[in-house]
This record gives C-alpha cells, structure tokens and sequence, in this order.
C-alpha cells in the first residue's frame, strides 16, 4: 500500500530506529523529513553517514514551538520517537523533552489546523516497570520495584505483595502499566497525551511500546543502548561480559527492522488507530543466555562472569507479549542470532570500538547504583 506524494515527518529521524524507519518509508514511496537535534553524545560526528541524502533534515529541538511549526508544515502524518533517554538523575528532563514535546505537537495541530491524519507515537516497555508474575495463591500480580535490603541478600526474584511466595515471570500484554522511573513515567505520560488528545480531536494516534531494540546503528555513545553494545564491546576487547544478578533475568529482544516495519504497520493500518501496542522479541531470553549469543557471534567462546553484583532500579524479568500486533498482521521477521548477529557485524566495521564498561561501571558503583550483593550464595553462580 505504498502512497506516493505522502509526506512524514519523523522526530529522531537521525537516530537508531527513526533512521531505519526513514529508510523503510522511502522504500515505500514517502516523501521524508526529519526533525533531530543530533545530539551530541548520539551524533558526536554530526549528521550520520547512514541518514539517506533524499530526507529532509531539520535540525533542532522538538522542545520548540518555532521548530514544531516550520517541521509540520505540508505534512500527512508523524512518527514523534525523538527523546531523553538515560539513567541520570535529571527527572525534569524526562517529562520536558518526552512529555512536553508530545502535548506541543497536538497543541498546534489543534491551534493551528494542521491538517494531520495520523501520529505514531515511541513509547516503551519501561511503562511496566517491574511487570506481570504470578503468585501460586494470588493469580497475576504486579509488583512494586524489589527493595534494596532484598538485593543486597542475592534473594533476586520479586515476592507476591500480598503473601510474600515467590513470584513465577509471565509474559505482559498492555492492560496495566505501572511505570516507576521518570523515563518511564514521561513515555506513559505522553501516551496518554497522545491517545487522550488524539481521541477528542480526531487526530488517529498510535502508541509503540517497544522492548528492548537490537542492531545497527544503535550508538555506541549512548548510555542507554545497553546490554548488547556492552557485551560486544567487552568481548571485541577481550573481556568476559560481566552479567548482573545471577543472570537468570528474562528480556525480550526485537530486531530494529521489525520494529521499523511495526511503525509503518501502525501508520497504514486504521485497525491500529487509538491503541497501544507492544512490539518485541517472539520470547524471553535469559542474560547469560543473551551473553553467550553475542560471545558466540563475536566468534570467541568467552564464559561470563557472574560476580552477584546488582544494579538499584532494575527489573528482574520484563517479558512483552506482542500478541495484539501480530493478530493485526505485523510479522516478526529476525530470529535472536540474527539480531545479535546484525549488531556485532555492524559494530566490527566501526572505525573504532571504544570500551568505557570499566568507567562506566566505576560511575555507578562511585554513585550506589551498582552494589555487590553479600550473600556468596549469589556469586559464581553459572547457568
Ligand atoms: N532503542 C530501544 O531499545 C528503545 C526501547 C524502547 C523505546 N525506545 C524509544 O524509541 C525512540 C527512538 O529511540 P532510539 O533507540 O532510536 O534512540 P536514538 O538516541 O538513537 O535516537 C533518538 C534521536 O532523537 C534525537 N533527539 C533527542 N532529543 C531530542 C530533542 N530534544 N529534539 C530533537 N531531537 C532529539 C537524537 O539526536 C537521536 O537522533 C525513543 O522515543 C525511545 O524512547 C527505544
């Protein structure tokens, strides 16, 4: 269903998935503009080779109203995924990039009559903060973040609020949210903007609650691209990849593409309009588990060490069931070896291959997030 002469304009079209969302439009037939204020820890060379010379770049912040009006003219639809992501401690940051820019894009299609028929929204899995587990006495349960005082024993699964029974993970759809970090509470805050605003005006919205997105071009500067960046950057240097915990953690992992292909989905598909959807891996994976994929991608047969650390504010397994989506029509295309396998094929033809994990987990140890848990019974621990 191509539609020629269509024009989108994507916010952080630059980045990670704003940039293969680009590639995939223009495959398509989209005319493509992009609003990025290429950040500089993201972009630290500027616009990015990888961004295809026929999208329009608007560089600035989406925190403007100014930017907003010159971005939205002659537009049909947006993709709003520009945002602060990071684990620092500036909270106002959160709702003023994430939230706010949300509330300002539907301020002015209303104000000043854009003619929008759609806006697909970036949000996250971070909306379920801890997420579903079931109690054996209780049924689905939703619990809280685990205290602290619980980690530093090495006792790491969360406990039933109700009888304190050890929980079993299971798999969330999108009924119930329960944020619990300014990101996530800024992603929810600007879902509800959204779909709420969206709904009384008549504007289609589209909520993506990705999980965790794997492959190339995922920075390598950003804090928040996470575990795989870590691991293959570790191993390509020699290192053993250190996993948290007892590395028995359950994520779900989603090829960047597929997640492309899931926000061309929400655009021309009216079935998804004024919903929220969850758009992950097909299942959840174990972080040793994970660890040994990219060892295994990186040709090396390096073990990883589990030294019981833990870091504050974690989750113990945050599994999303993409089930809504999928029923809809959209199809998960690349297995968990080709998502690893993508990425560290991709970060092996960088120039350079920087490896911070030694300062970085300095940082956090220097500021209490990353702690040692006292119980040896949680050390050298292996799958
Ligand atoms: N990567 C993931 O695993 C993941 C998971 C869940 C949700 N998300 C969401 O998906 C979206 C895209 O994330 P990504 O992984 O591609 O990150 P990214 O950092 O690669 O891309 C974000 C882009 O937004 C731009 N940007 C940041 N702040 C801006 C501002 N104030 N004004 C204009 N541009 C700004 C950056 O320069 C960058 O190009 C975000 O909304 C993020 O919260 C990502």
């Amino acid at each position: 269903m191509g539609s020629a002469m269509k024009r989108v304009l994507v916010t952080g079209g630059a980045g990670f998935i704003g940039s293969h969302t680009c590639d995939l439009l223009l495959e398509r037939g989209y005319e493509v503009r992009a609003l990025d204020c290429l950040q500089a820890r993201v972009h630290p060379g500027g616009r990015p080779a990888w961004m295809s010379a026929d999208v329009e770049l608007i560089v600035d912040d989406v925190r403007h109203r100014e930017t907003w009006m010159r971005a939205l003219e002659g537009v049909d639809s947006v993709f709003h995924l520009a945002a602060y992501q990071d684990y620092m401690p500036d909270f106002s940051t959160f709702l003023r990039v994430n939230a706010e820019s949300t509330a300002l894009l539907y301020e002015l299609i209303v104000s000043e009559k854009f003619p929008v028929e759609k806006v697909v929204l970036a949000s996250s899995q971070s909306v379920y903060g801890e997420g579903k587990y079931l109690c054996e006495k209780h049924g689905a349960v939703y619990p809280g973040p685990r205290p602290v005082k619980q980690l530093a024993r090495g006792e790491w699964d969360p406990l039933c609020p109700k009888c304190a029974r050890i929980l079993k993970p299971s798999p969330f759809d999108e009924s119930v949210v329960n944020p619990h970090t300014a990101y996530g509470i800024s992603k929810y805050a600007a879902e509800l903007l959204a779909l709420q605003l969206g709904q009384r005006y008549l504007i289609p919205t589209v909520a993506m609650r990705y999980s965790i997105v794997q492959g190339p071009r995922n920075s390598l500067h950003n804090a928040y691209s996470g575990v795989c960046r870590i691991f293959t950057q570790r191993i390509l240097h020699g290192r053993a990849p250190v996993v948290f915990e007892d590395g028995k953690q359950l994520r779900d992992y989603v090829h960047v593409k597929d997640v492309a292909a899931a926000n061309v989905f929400a655009l021309e598909h009216a079935t998804c309009d004024y919903a929220t959807f969850n758009v992950g891996g097909d299942r959840g994976v174990t972080v040793l588990e994970f660890a040994r994929a990219v060892a295994a991608a990186c040709g090396r047969t390096v073990e990883p060490q589990v030294p019981g650390e833990f870091r504050v504010g974690d989750t113990r397994h945050t599994v999303s069931d993409s089930g809504r989506l999928e029923r809809l029509g959209w199809q998960r295309r690349h297995s968990l070896e080709q998502i690893v396998g993508d990425y560290v094929a991709w970060v092996a033809a960088q120039d350079e291959v920087p490896d911070r994990s030694e300062e970085a987990a300095e940082e956090m140890k220097q500021q209490g997030v990353l702690r040692l848990a006292a119980s040896s019974a949680a050390r050298g621990e292996h799958a």
